[in-house]
């Protein structure tokens, strides 16, 4: 307990870990036994936590150069991860997408690439409706694997505290083999080749891939030549890659949520970087007292409805003492509104002189639902958003700083376009999300492609960094 008195004299003013239930909630489950909720609370309250807070500061100092346009970052994982999806495969072919995206990144770029996965822990959905009905039945929505279970029955419908124990542990199976991608080998750049994917190795991208795979390879030999190889290079062997996920279901945070003993400051230690969502963003809303008093590097979803001041004022919250990386906006307006909505919210950061990475979701502002009622987005309206994007931080000088993508390296129908067309008929041949249409690997690594078009495109001469107003 010491450790924790210690810290409230440091923290955040006013703020603790339960600082948030004295506050008005949105989003939350309504859970039948509160008895049973307190019990699975205090249990994971004693489990080790899931990251290391040294882990989230390296993350920070990561976005710090990302805000200041020396890194460009790459989010990307499920809408929801799922209990019934737990498997080497799914994680292992996620992971493997991720890091074909972050090559061709890099190539075009010409910066590090910053890999984060909505991976790991991201099982708790915010709702536009608490309840669904179907066939005349109305029962609570589904709000992710980690509250209640998909199945339109009234027993799957019930909020089940126990099920964010099995969520931790299905969060710390995932972790692991993720650090062991990443340092074990896996990860190593001589295996860029097989990072293809078999079926996107016969899409239309694979040539394009193939070509920067030689060219790294060709650089490889080089390096080798100068005495630079895998055995004694780490950055050759091994990568850097952070999990994060949108902090929607507090009670989980706040049992995870830990003193470090290196710093003595509050961590959110169920992740690196924990996002408050579109929904969930009210500056005097339980989320943002949550987040505001962990020292996390930490996202904000920043949709149509912002105002310019509100987004200022949410800094100041959040970020009081402007420390750099702390916050990634993350603008998510639906191509339609990208050109019209983003350039005063970066007119009115920018004044403000706050640091902060801006990131593109060209996923959450174009869901659309098709006759047969299924959701999906166009290809090209995320095209177009990401477009409208680098369109708007060009004109006010500004730093596009990543995008944030669903995605998934299986090869599924969810998302209509792409470089094999998929049109609405053929949704139906492997829709399997439970929440969001994600791009398949195919789809991913050609809005890859795109991405780093435009980063080429607006490329400075070596040595020089975008005009950015905060410096
Ligand atoms: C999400 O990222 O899954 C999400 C729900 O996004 P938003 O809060 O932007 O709607
Ligand atoms: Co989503």
């Amino acid at each position: 307990m010491s450790g924790n008195l210690r810290n409230d004299n440091r923290g955040a003013r006013g703020w603790t870990p339960e600082s948030w239930r004295s506050f008005p909630i949105r989003q939350v489950p309504d859970y039948p036994d509160v008895a049973k909720l307190e019990v699975v609370e205090s249990r994971l309250g004693k489990y080790p936590p899931l990251v290391f807070a040294g882990e989230a500061r390296r993350l920070k100092s990561a976005l710090a150069l990302a805000s200041e346009g020396k890194a460009f970052v790459l989010q990307g994982g499920d809408c929801a991860e799922s209990f019934g999806d737990f498997t080497a495969n799914v994680i292992r072919d996620t992971f493997r997408v991720l890091l074909q995206m972050a090559v061709v990144l890099t190539f075009g770029a010409s910066v590090p690439v910053v890999k984060m996965g909505r991976m790991a822990g991201q099982f708790a959905k915010p709702r536009s409706s608490d309840t669904e009905t179907v066939g005349g039945e109305t029962l609570p929505s589904y709000r992710g694997d980690i509250i209640n279970a998909p199945e339109f029955t009234a027993d799957a419908r019930v909020p089940n505290p126990e099920r964010m124990e099995f969520a931790y542990f299905q969060s710390a199976g995932t972790l692991n083999l993720l650090r062991a991608f990443a340092g074990g080998g896996y990860a190593d750049l001589h295996e860029v080749h097989r990072w293809n994917l078999e079926f996107a190795a016969r899409s239309p991208l694979a040539a394009r891939y193939q070509d920067i795979a030689h060219r790294i390879d060709e650089t490889l030999g080089f390096m080798a030549a100068c005495g630079m190889t895998s055995m004694n290079t780490a950055q050759i062997r091994e990568t850097d890659f952070y999990t994060s996920h949108e902090a929607l279901l507090l009670p989980y945070e706040q049992a995870l949520t830990r003193v470090d003993s290196t710093s003595g400051e509050w961590y959110a230690c169920s992740a690196h970087f924990l996002w408050i969502g579109d929904r969930t963003r009210q500056p005097d809303g339980a989320h943002v007292e949550f987040l505001r008093g962990v020292r996390n590097p930490i996202g904000m979803k920043v949709g149509p409805s912002m105002d310019p001041d509100e987004l200022v004022r949410l800094l100041e919250m959040l970020n009081p003492n402007d420390e750099p990386g702390r916050i990634t906006l993350i603008s998510r307006m639906g191509a339609d509104k990208v050109e019209q909505k983003l350039p005063p919210l970066l007119r009115a950061v920018q004044r403000s002189g706050r640091k902060v990475v801006w990131l593109c979701d060209p996923m959450h502002g174009n869901t659309v639902s098709t006759a047969a009622k299924l959701k999906t987005r166009n290809f090209e309206a995320i095209l177009q958003e990401a477009r409208g994007f680098f369109d708007a931080h060009a004109a006010e000088g500004t730093w596009a700083g990543g995008v944030h993508v669903e995605m998934t390296g299986q090869n599924v129908t969810e998302c209509v376009g792409g470089a094999h067309r998929l049109t609405e008929a053929d949704l139906g041949s492997r829709y399997e999300t439970f929440c969001d249409p994600r791009l398949n690997a195919e789809q991913s690594l050609e809005l890859a492609f795109l991405v780093a078009e435009e980063l080429k495109a607006r490329r400075l001469p070596l040595g020089q960094t975008p005009a950015i107003a905060a410096q």
